[in-house]
């Protein structure tokens, strides 16, 4: 059970505790506030920038009745030398929780084991679980439903998101199809990790090169930036590689007719999506950014309830 516990991977939870956790996230879209973090403080460890994570939790935190520090990890001893273990066994002693956004998930592991609150995971270069419960949350929400969808995510399948949204895809039972350029597939560890899920959901889990192969009968296609934050770069290497990987309005023509378009977001308008598909009709990826909000409450309600 989540109670108490960190929050580092979708793989943490069980699918009935995703469940609960949508059924709570519901609630609080309807009824905003909550007491479960009265007289609490969250830190909010960050290495990296954060518009949604950060802004998102921090209004999550409030409106549960809580406070957060934000800490930039630039600002902290950790950037000369301290190490992440002192540091986490130092913040116990003074805070409830700490939300962390790290480079290396490694980091945020060692940051765990020496904690003793719950640390959650706002972002690794391994996995973004807060982001892919938030999509699977507005998946449900659109479509009334999980089971028998199915998504097509179309770019960088060796990225936090995509690792995160197999773990919570073939975890609720929603069918996902990868499509991307050879040498940036899905880590293989996170592979068999959704494979064993997708056995126990009976969710159907694919990896193909051919964006059309993989938004063919899709009723969501799922997107994310060819370069992530770190990989700086590499931009030029990677543009050139998902050439023709773009979400674009012929690319959903290939889709199903009622199909929908997700994005994490920062976006990169006129790289991996047209401004056209952004704004248009097809879009969920402000409603999914929205619920980045609820969900997390949901969260901390589950954590500290
Ligand atoms: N999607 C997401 O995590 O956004 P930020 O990087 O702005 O937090």
């Amino acid at each position: 059970m989540l109670s108490g516990s960190d929050f580092l991977s979708v793989q943490d939870l069980e699918k009935r505790e995703v469940l609960e956790l949508f059924r709570r996230a519901a609630a609080f879209k309807r009824k905003p506030l909550g007491t479960c973090l009265r007289h609490k403080t969250i830190a909010m460890l960050f290495a990296k920038p954060s518009t949604r994570t950060r802004v998102s939790f921090e209004v999550a935190i409030s409106h549960l009745g809580g406070r957060d520090i934000y800490l930039s990890a630039g600002d902290l001893q950790v950037s000369r030398g301290e190490s992440l273990g002192d540091t986490a066994r130092v913040l116990s002693r003074y805070v409830d929780g700490i939300v962390a956004r790290l480079f290396k998930h490694e980091d945020l592991l060692a940051l765990a084991e020496y904690a003793a609150i719950p640390v959650i995971n706002g972002l690794t270069d391994l996995l973004h679980p807060c982001q892919a419960l938030a999509d699977l949350f507005t998946i449900q929400e659109t479509f009334r439903k999980l089971r028998g969808i199915r998504v097509a995510y179309i770019g960088d399948g060796n990225n936090n998101v995509t690792h995160s949204l197999m773990h919570a895809c073939t975890l609720l039972g929603v069918d996902l199809t990868i499509a991307c350029p050879d040498g940036y597939q899905p880590l293989e560890r996170v592979s068999r990790e959704a494979l064993q899920n997708a056995r126990s959901s009976g969710a159907e889990l694919r990896i193909v090169q051919d964006p059309r192969e993989a938004v063919k009968g899709a009723d969501v296609v799922y997107t994310d930036t060819w370069v992530s934050m770190g990989e700086e770069a590499e931009a030029r290497e990677r543009e050139q590689a998902f050439r023709g990987y773009q979400v674009n309005s012929r690319l959903l023509g290939y889709a199903r007719k009622q199909v929908k378009v997700m994005h994490d977001l920062p976006a990169h308008r006129g790289k991996e999506i047209t401004s056209e598909v952004m704004d248009g009709p097809a879009s969920l990826i402000f409603q999914q950014a929205e619920n980045r909000l609820h969900v997390e409450k949901a969260l901390l309600s589950l954590i500290y309830g």
